[in-house]
């Protein structure tokens, strides 16, 4: 299969097949995930629910340091979401799944394979800034488990309700199942990172001598190979749980408790 120069009259490339289908899916989907995120963030609106004795937060403000809410937060002179949303963010634009998938889509660097780049020069890869920043891959990793850990916290909240006598009674609702769905989801991609996979099992020159270190290194090998699976489907997830409780607080649709 060969390719032809772009900028010429000449075809871009013999493929026959879609090839554009996905970097378009990528940009429709990244950039509307980007505009959707950056509204909830600014809007300070309708990221808590707290109807029927419910407690549901987005997972956009919840707040990953122990003792502190939101609301403690409320004098900063922007939105709390601020504070912590650039550790799942730059966890997401360093992710190797999502950095295949932004050069393809947004810069055509290129945008498919046997597909040519548009810039024929000049390329320096990930060794010059900003690209260089994605090689802070893993440390975004680890500021991501406690934001993780919160995010199971807030989750596990939601299925205690209120009594309205001061106590809280054990409760099962669609907004719960909910939560605890979007925090699996983000579980399994946080967990399915390549980084972590070479924490796991990297820099080792016979796993037999490491057989915990190995045993942990074939887990995540197990959901590694699903990475871009879960990459895609855990960013709906949020998307999806933030949509949920936004929807309940503007009285759009009902929240549903099975007891
Ligand atoms: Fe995607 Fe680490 S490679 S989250």
């Amino acid at each position: 299969m060969s390719t032809k120069p772009v900028g010429t009259n000449q075809k871009l490339t013999d493929r026959q097949d879609n090839w554009w289908i996905e970097p378009l899916w990528t940009v429709i989907s990244l950039g509307a995930f980007g505009i959707y995120t950056m509204y909830v963030a600014i809007s300070e609106t309708h990221f808590l629910y707290e109807g029927g004795g419910a407690h549901y937060l987005s997972p956009f403000y919840s707040v990953p340091i122990p003792g502190v809410h939101y609301e403690n937060l409320s004098w900063l002179p922007f939105s709390p979401a601020f504070l912590f949303l650039w550790i799942p963010l730059g966890f997401r634009a360093t992710c190797y799944y999502y950095r295949k998938a932004y050069y393809r889509a947004f810069f055509w660097d290129p945008p498919a394979c046997a597909v040519p780049e548009l810039k024929k020069t000049g390329y320096t890869g990930e060794r010059a800034f900003p690209f260089i920043l994605n090689n802070l891959h893993r440390y975004f990793w680890y500021l991501s488990l406690p934001v993780v850990a919160f995010l199971w916290y807030d989750a596990f909240r939601a299925f205690f309700f209120s009594n309205g006598a001061g106590g809280y009674q054990f409760g099962v609702s669609v907004g719960a199942l909910v939560m605890l769905a979007g925090v699996l989801l983000i579980s399994y991609y946080t967990f399915s990172c390549h980084a972590w996979r070479h924490i796991a099992g990297g820099c080792l020159n016979c796993m037999s001598k490491h057989k915990t270190r190995y045993g942990l290194w074939q887990r995540i090998t197990h959901i590694n190979e699903q990475h871009g699976f879960w990459a895609v489907v855990s960013m709906f997830g949020v998307w999806g749980v933030d949509l949920y409780i936004r929807l309940c607080s503007m009285g759009v649709i009902t929240d549903i408790r099975f007891f």
